[in-house]
């Protein structure tokens, strides 16, 4: 057996003693628990003793990293070498965040220099859009900007727009994925086309749904300005060619490299439009709180480095104890699409059933993600996650002060947040309820108290920032970034591909040639019914 596969067994046994042992109890047999399980990263406190593990099965967990290779795997990722193999690529999200005058390489190639050109590029067309500078095709300032693009090209940016915006912002920020017309067209609703900027941004500038949404926003716009309102578009494109032959000025083109993943690409000129709605600033000290992340991954300790360990105590619960689903619920209203960004980061990156190598994997990769905002989530899922027949571990995010609004609005907020990781681990003894319900009939007493028990023992991890700024937004994000790099160098997977989604992309540009009455195609009977009825 090889020392991964024996760390892996490891691991696997060691879990199972957790299966029933309350987690509650592990404070009192480990007086160093919270030291332990704690760590102060940057711009983010973590706490991690609420998880199943004990600090022996955290040993173990460490030891599993050790033998997975990860130190080697991380400098490889650092150093540019290809980390996605299928593709043949390099995944360098670390250098677009770098300090200026950086010098990390691509397979050998030099990018830093391109990278801060690109940099100042971004900051010197915000400030002319912000100042007035730079004026749309009939004299006006730009009010508005629509971003179109989908997945990587759209969750990053919208995160971030939506936890840092303006209460009034000079510059509206709106955005435009899906192909569903609706989308569209309620992005441009109420826009003067003379004051919008319409910023596309497509890695391939072949998507679908976004190729689609932009030319519904060229036609919005040339039908308002003629041929002037090419004036108003802008792209962002690892492909800036295709973007030209679309109508975009070349000098409104702003590039990215093949080595920047599309679920990795918010530090690049994929961000443009925050830079431009929230200021070049702004988005500089989003990158900074971005690289502080990447300092700590790379020289904190195994066993004091938070993507290391958040990494672990995913890994415990999915692998040691069988637990396919997880939740994340950020106690901040501004954090809301931080599980929707995470979905694609988590399951696009690591939702693979072959390693890298093309082999079946040994065991289970990724959980599914979902969540939204707390409180709010205490009105839906929350009764599952305290007393359904499936135990999800669930992050919980805070802020420790508000951005706007009332401090004691806040108070109660942070009171929910910690509250519910309380009742989730600690629960409430059916001994307990019964001393509740003493002096109702016996037979009352007897149907509800297990109604209204709670087992506990269901996991959390905290995260808390001290306040929302930029720069914690950017350490948030590179904190998950690398712990689902972590977790895919445990499980042997290229993190960086996603051959997955390729097929469901085929198959509906055969049927729609066939709802526009293209010749039939061969599927099976219930496809054909579908098709046949939604014929146009
Ligand atoms: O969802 C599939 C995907 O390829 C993502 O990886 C990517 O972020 C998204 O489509 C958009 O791709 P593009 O930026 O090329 O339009």
């Amino acid at each position: 057996m090889s020392d991964l596969a024996a760390a892996w067994t490891k691991l696997e046994t060691a879990a199972q003693g957790a299966r029933e042992r309350p987690i509650a109890s592990l404070f009192a047999t480990e007086p160093d628990r919270l030291a332990r399980l704690t760590l102060e990263a940057p711009e983010l406190f973590l706490d991690l003793s609420k998880q199943p593990w004990s600090s022996a099965d955290l040993d173990v967990a460490l030891d599993l990293v050790r033998a997975s290779g990860l130190e080697a795997a991380r400098a490889r990722l650092f150093a540019g070498e290809v980390v996605n193999p299928s593709e043949d690529r390099a995944a360098l999200h670390t250098a677009l965040r770098a300090a200026t005058g950086a010098a990390f390489a691509a397979k050998g190639e030099p990018v830093s220099a391109e990278i801060d050109a690109t940099r100042a590029a971004i900051a010197a067309l915000a400030g002319a859009v912000r100042s007035g500078a730079k004026r749309g095709a009939t004299g006006k300032a730009f009010r508005a900007i629509v971003h179109i693009g989908i997945g990587g090209s759209d969750f990053g940016p919208r995160l971030v727009w939506e936890a840092l915006r303006p209460v009034a912002p000079q510059i509206e920020l709106r955005f435009a994925a899906n192909v569903d017309p609706a989308d569209i067209a309620q992005a441009l609703a109420g826009l003067d086309p003379a004051e919008t900027l319409v910023v596309v941004v497509s890695k391939t500038f072949t998507t679908q749904e976004t190729i689609t949404n932009a030319q519904a926003a060229r036609g919005w716009l040339r039908a308002a300005l003629g041929q002037a309102g090419d004036a108003h578009l802008l792209a962002v494109s690892a492909a800036p060619a295709v973007a030209q032959a679309f109508g975009v000025p070349a000098d409104q083109i702003f590039g990215f490299r093949d080595w920047v993943g599309g679920r990795y690409s918010v530090w690049s000129a994929v961000g443009l439009s925050c830079a431009i709605a929230l200021g070049a600033d702004v988005f500089e000290a989003f990158l900074a709180g971005g690289l502080a992340m990447d300092d700590h991954f790379l020289t904190a300790p195994l066993d004091r480095n938070a993507p290391v360990l958040l990494a672990l105590a995913h890994v415990f619960n999915r692998n040691g104890l069988g637990r396919p689903i997880r939740a994340v619920v950020p106690y901040a209203q501004r954090l809301r699409l931080l599980p929707n960004f995470l979905q694609q980061l988590e399951m696009e990156s690591n939702g693979k059933q072959t390693d890298s190598h093309g082999r079946p994997v040994a065991r289970a990769t990724a959980a599914a993600v979902f969540g939204d905002a707390g409180t709010n989530v205490q009105h839906a899922f929350f009764q599952l996650m305290h007393q359904g027949t499936d135990i999800i571990p669930v992050d919980i995010l805070a802020v420790a002060h508000e951005t706007e609004g009332e401090r004691a609005s806040q108070a109660k907020l942070l009171a929910n947040a910690i509250a519910q990781a309380e009742a989730l681990m600690v629960g409430k003894s059916e001994a307990v309820v019964r001393a509740e319900l003493a002096g109702q009939p016996q037979a009352r007493i007897d149907e509800l108290a297990p109604q209204k028990t709670f087992h506990g023992n269901r996991p959390s991890s905290f995260i808390l920032l001290d306040r929302l700024t930029p720069r914690a937004l950017g350490a948030l994000i590179a904190l998950y970034e690398h712990k689902t790099f972590v977790e895919g160098v445990l499980w042997g997977i290229n993190s960086f591909d996603q051959w997955g989604v390729e097929l469901g992309k085929t198959l509906a540009v055969a049927i729609l040639s066939e709802l526009e009455g293209g010749a039939p195609g061969v599927h099976d009977p219930s496809t054909t019914s579908l098709v046949t009825r939604l014929k146009v």
